[in-house]
């Protein structure tokens, strides 16, 4: 048992799941849950940090494990799409989007019931409505019998997890039960976006791409916000907009160039500098094999958004000084690749 802090002394059970066939197991989970604890489960995107989502006390805990602040709303997790109307104003567009993509790595905000706290949606009238892909995660909120808020499952700040040893690293002693159900396949946060009447505004882009929504809503705007930096007096649409995320301990720099100017350029820096390369498969045999981490070939954008996240953790356990990384284009799922990357980089892209 790690002791992290003071108020952080939880003994944490690890309940490794391979299939929802292992009933009991599930049913332990769901009973923490019900019971107003905390359990870490995985989904098709990333690991998530559960709490009863109706129980005001037990939503509180998450944010305390996380250390997130109380102001970014939590995202409520349900089994069956049609269990929104018990806690969202639901609309037809959401029916359509439903039927499209949930279960699945879509997101989609309404306004909200009674039902839920407004401490879980960080006082706003609006509520963030999900149901997962995954099935251990969608059989444990069924038989939990409520709503679960689930963030991701690490310390707020930090890269979201994408496996059950990301989670042990992070909330050991801080939460009840870790389910261990292998790693998330997506790597990337689902998409949100928020409805007025059929039309949706994107605030984050995830693996239901625009153009997938376009097909179902009357129009898709995205927020500036998905690809720029917000301005200190901006009040986002989406809290969690205006928090740094998914930092890596050293800086991450963007490059943005040709390949071979990249290539060009890495090389001169694996001379220069401690840097920790984060490149694409093909590029391994151009570098030196000193703090690289491949994260898949140059046009497998699934793979590269999967190991996004652990790569990331990883370049924290090598003891390079700077991160550089491909700047991504900006193209179907390359959006949400990009958009955690430039947040992870804070911005911060060279030309070469
Ligand atoms: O894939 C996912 O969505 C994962 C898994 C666990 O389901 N969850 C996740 O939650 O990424 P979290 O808390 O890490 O990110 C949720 C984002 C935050 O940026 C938050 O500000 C925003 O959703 N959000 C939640 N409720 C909102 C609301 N009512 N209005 C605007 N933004 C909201
Ligand atoms: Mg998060």
């Amino acid at each position: 048992m790690v002791k992290l802090k003071r108020n952080f002394i939880l003994e944490t059970q690890i309940i490794t799941i391979s299939d929802v066939s292992e009933t009991e197991k599930i049913k332990k989970a769901a009973s923490i849950l019900a019971h107003g604890g905390l359990v870490a489960f995985p989904t098709e995107t990333v690991y998530g940090l559960g709490a009863d989502a109706t129980d005001e006390n037990a939503a509180k805990k998450i944010y305390a494990a996380k250390g997130r602040p109380s102001d970014n709303p939590l995202i409520i997790h349900i089994s069956d799409p049609a269990d929104a109307e018990k806690y969202a104003i639901t609309n037809e567009c959401y029916y359509r989007l439903a039927k499209a993509f949930m279960p699945g790595p879509l997101t989609v905000i309404l306004p909200k019931k009674d039902t839920i706290p407004s401490s879980v949606t960080g006082g706003l009238d609006s509520v963030a409505v999900r149901c997962p892909a995954h099935p251990i995660a969608n059989a444990i909120i069924k038989e939990s019998g409520v709503a679960i808020a689930a963030p991701s499952a690490n310390i707020s700040g930090s890269p979201s997890p994408t496996c059950a040893e990301h989670v042990i690293h992070d909330m050991m002693g801080r939460i009840d039960a870790i389910v261990d159900g292998g790693a998330s396949e997506i790597g990337l946060e689902s998409t949100i976006i928020k409805l007025d009447g059929n039309s949706a505004i994107l605030l984050r882009p995830g693996a239901v791409t625009c153009d997938a929504l376009s097909c179902v809503c009357d129009k898709v705007e995205v927020s500036h916000a998905v690809t720029e930096e917000i301005s200190a007096n901006e009040r986002p649409l989406s809290p969690g907009m205006k928090y740094r995320h998914y930092a890596p301990t050293s800086p991450l720099v963007l490059l943005d160039g040709d390949d071979d100017c990249v290539i060009a350029f890495l090389r001169r820096a694996q001379n220069a500098e401690h840097c920790t390369i984060l490149c694409y498969d093909e590029e391994v045999s151009h570098l030196r094999f000193e703090r690289l981490i491949p994260v898949g070939a140059k046009d497998d954008i699934e793979a590269q958004s999967s190991k996004l996240f652990s790569a990331l953790r990883e370049a924290d356990t090598l003891d390079g000084d700077i991160i550089y990384a491909h700047l991504p284009k900006k193209e179907g799922l390359g959006l949400a690749l990009y958009n955690r990357m430039i947040r992870a980089a804070a911005h911060t892209i060279k030309k070469v």
